[in-house]
């Protein structure tokens, strides 16, 4: 790997993310054995620093450390002295001071692991900065399309939603444009980013548009907590006019496949038919989640090789 830290997938190189997609494969075996541990990173310590909420992505985290055998500490922002008004960077440098290898920052900042990562001297790892990125969910997003499609070049790819507070959408759209997928994006104006054309996709207004023909359909949530203002009508109207369900979804090839990082807000940006129906991978992503993270933790923490 040419970087140190895991901050975002825009200057990472498509040979980097194909390393990391390759060695997630390898992880997945580990997690279906009787005992699911291997010594990789015995002696290594991993701090998981969430400043914001998050069910998957520090559940598979820690589940990813103790599989490779490192100690894992979960720090909430809830528990942490933060509440008592320290500043991110006397947490970051008093985390560091007890050595870690690697810490692990989810921040409803953008830039907030970069920040870190200047201040310490353990790996940091992006799980999710604000508006900015979510390298690792764009990870295990294109492990999943290329488990079940065989290849990423080539494909369609249409992420339909809130795509302004997305950095699900700013990391994958960085990776998938890297490994070759052409990517379209459909939301209502209010909730697409200024120029995001220049990312290199193709930018829709209507769900039905961005789904006719599309090999993997990517839904992502209204990020209410990122919101500042009036975006929407209501969420009623979005479902309406934007969101997924049993009948726009066959506009899609007939073995497109449906993705979503989680939490999914069901009846609104998708109908449980579709998030629980025959074409769903979600909980396949989920998954490649634990795999990608052993495979980032292992990268950056460095560790002898997975028994
Ligand atoms: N996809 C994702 O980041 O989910 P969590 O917020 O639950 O970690």
């Amino acid at each position: 790997m040419s970087q140190r830290h895991l901050l975002g997938i825009e200057h990472l190189t498509r040979a980097e993310l194909v390393e990391m997609m390759d060695l997630a494969d390898s992880m997945l075996e580990i997690s279906e054995r009787p005992i699911k541990k291997v010594p990789t990173l015995r002696g290594k310590t991993v701090i998981n620093y969430f400043a914001e909420p998050s069910t998957r992505t520090r559940t598979s985290f820690e589940i990813a450390g103790k599989r490779l055998s490192a100690d894992v500490i979960n720090v909430s922002e809830a528990t942490s002295s933060s509440k008592k008004g320290e500043t991110l960077l006397d947490t970051a440098k008093n985390l560091d001071a007890m050595a870690p290898d690697v810490i692990v920052v989810r921040h409803s900042a953008s830039g907030a692991a970069r920040f870190v990562a200047q201040h310490v001297r353990a790996a940091v790892v992006n799980a999710g900065d604000g508006q900015h990125e979510h390298p690792t969910q764009a990870l295990l997003d294109c492990a999943t399309i290329r488990k079940h499609k065989g290849r990423i070049d080539g494909l369609a790819v249409s992420i339909i939603g809130d795509v302004a507070h997305s950095r699900v959408a700013r990391s994958d759209i960085h990776a998938l444009t890297k490994l070759g997928a052409t990517v379209t994006v459909a939301g209502p104006r209010a909730l697409m980013p200024v120029g995001i054309e220049a990312m290199g996709v193709t930018v829709l207004e209507r769900t039905e548009a961005a789904l006719e023909g599309a090999d993997v359909v990517m839904v992502l949530r209204l990020q209410h907590e990122r919101m500042a203002g009036g975006f929407i009508t209501s969420t009623r109207d979005y479902s309406k006019s934007f969101g997924v369900n049993p009948r726009n979804i066959e506009l899609a090839k007939p073995d497109a496949i449906v993705m979503h990082p989680g939490p999914i807000n069901r009846g609104v940006e998708m109908e449980p038919e579709v998030a629980d129906g025959r074409r769903s991978v979600i909980l396949e992503q989920v998954t490649y989640g634990v795999a990608v993270r052993m495979a980032v933790l292992y990268l950056f923490a460095g560790g002898s090789p997975a028994a």
